[in-house]
């Protein structure tokens, strides 16, 4: 739309303003909000914009390849992949709480993230760094500029406050719609721009249990499948989200073909909420729900029940950790 338009251009200058002939560093988590301030500070100045893109191993099916491949072949971004898969498993090895995960996975993350920064800078002095901060984190951390004033507790992306760098946040006076609008407008993925909320820790806080590569790819597949059916249903803008948790420390029996199985339950988590502040469970249609779980306990064979959420937030959160 025209106000659409006004809205990335004024960024794009007001971008171009503040960093004058500086160089800028942004890490992207395959989330709608670092792609789209990403794609605005890259119109405003090319490449002395460099993307980092910490793979963590704990994304869902796809979701690499699109940063990887779809973010940078639409908008040309200069971008520094990291596959830190391995040493984000090693860290997590023998962790089941889900507070020591997150964790550890913040940790990780800021390490491979410095890491990655001082390669950048051997090269050329950075002294601005990029951040997807929308106006409602803004107003929840008491509006200050200019620091790394960011909800740490929540994103793996927080970094720590220390860092000398001077912010630039386009996204500030945003508030989500709009973003998912601008990234529209500036072309970006679709399923970039119209991904439902999915935590920093990824998979790892929906594996209840401790974490492994097989469990991940296990999880992963149900997840995709999850994810198809409800997009096939034309249900993705009524649900807010719905995790897929794989319960990895509890076996049932089953029987399929003419054997017994004992494996791992799924349960589906779909909700609807405004903010994820409160959420109920959403009413899917049942053909839907059959559909779901015919084809988990078919295409995924270590897992053998689907089980359904129904409990509304509160008391439940819409996370199982
Ligand atoms: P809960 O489970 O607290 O989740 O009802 C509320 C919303 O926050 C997301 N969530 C997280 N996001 N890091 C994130 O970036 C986290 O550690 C985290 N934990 C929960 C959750 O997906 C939901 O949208």
């Amino acid at each position: 739309s025209w106000t659409m338009l006004n809205i990335v251009e004024d960024s794009v200058t007001a971008v171009r303003r503040q960093v004058g002939d500086g160089h800028a560093i942004c890490a992207l988590s395959g989330g709608v909000d670092s792609a789209v301030a990403a794609a605005i500070v890259q119109r405003a100045i090319g490449d002395r914009l460099t993307c980092v893109f910490v793979d963590h191993g704990l994304l869902r099916k796809g979701e690499a390849e699109q940063v990887e491949r779809d973010f940078v072949a639409a908008t040309g971004v200069k971008l520094r992949v990291v596959d830190a898969a391995d040493r984000f498993l090693k860290a997590l090895e023998g962790v089941s709480d889900p507070e020591e995960k997150r964790k550890i996975i913040g940790r990780e993350f800021i390490r491979v993230f410095e890491d990655e920064q001082r390669a950048i800078m051997a090269d050329r002095p950075v002294e601005f760094l990029v951040q997807g901060t929308l106006y409602p984190d803004v107003v929840e951390s008491g509006g200050g500029t200019g620091t790394a004033n960011i909800k740490s507790h929540h994103n793996v992306g927080g970094l720590p406050d220390d860092l000398r760098f001077k912010l630039v946040e386009p996204l500030r006076a945003l508030f989500k719609d709009e973003v998912r609008r601008a990234g529209e407008e500036l072309g970006l993925p679709a399923a970039m721009v119209w991904r439902q909320p999915f935590p920093g820790p990824g998979l790892a806080i929906r594996i209840v249990g401790e974490v492994t590569r097989e469990r991940l790819s296990l999880l992963r597949e149900a997840d995709a499948i999850a994810r198809e059916e409800l997009s096939r249903a034309g249900l993705d803008r009524q649900i807010w989200q719905c995790p897929v948790v794989l319960l990895a420390d509890v076996r049932s029996v089953g029987v399929q073909g003419d054997g017994r199985t004992y494996g791992h339950p799924v349960v589906l988590r779909p909700v609807t909420s405004e903010d994820a502040m409160t959420a109920d469970w959403a009413r899917v249609p049942y053909d839907v729900l059959s559909r779901i779980s015919t084809r988990i306990t078919n295409e995924v064979p270590e897992v053998n029940r689907v089980v359904l959420d129904v409990t509304s937030k509160p008391p439940g959160t819409i996370e199982w950790e």
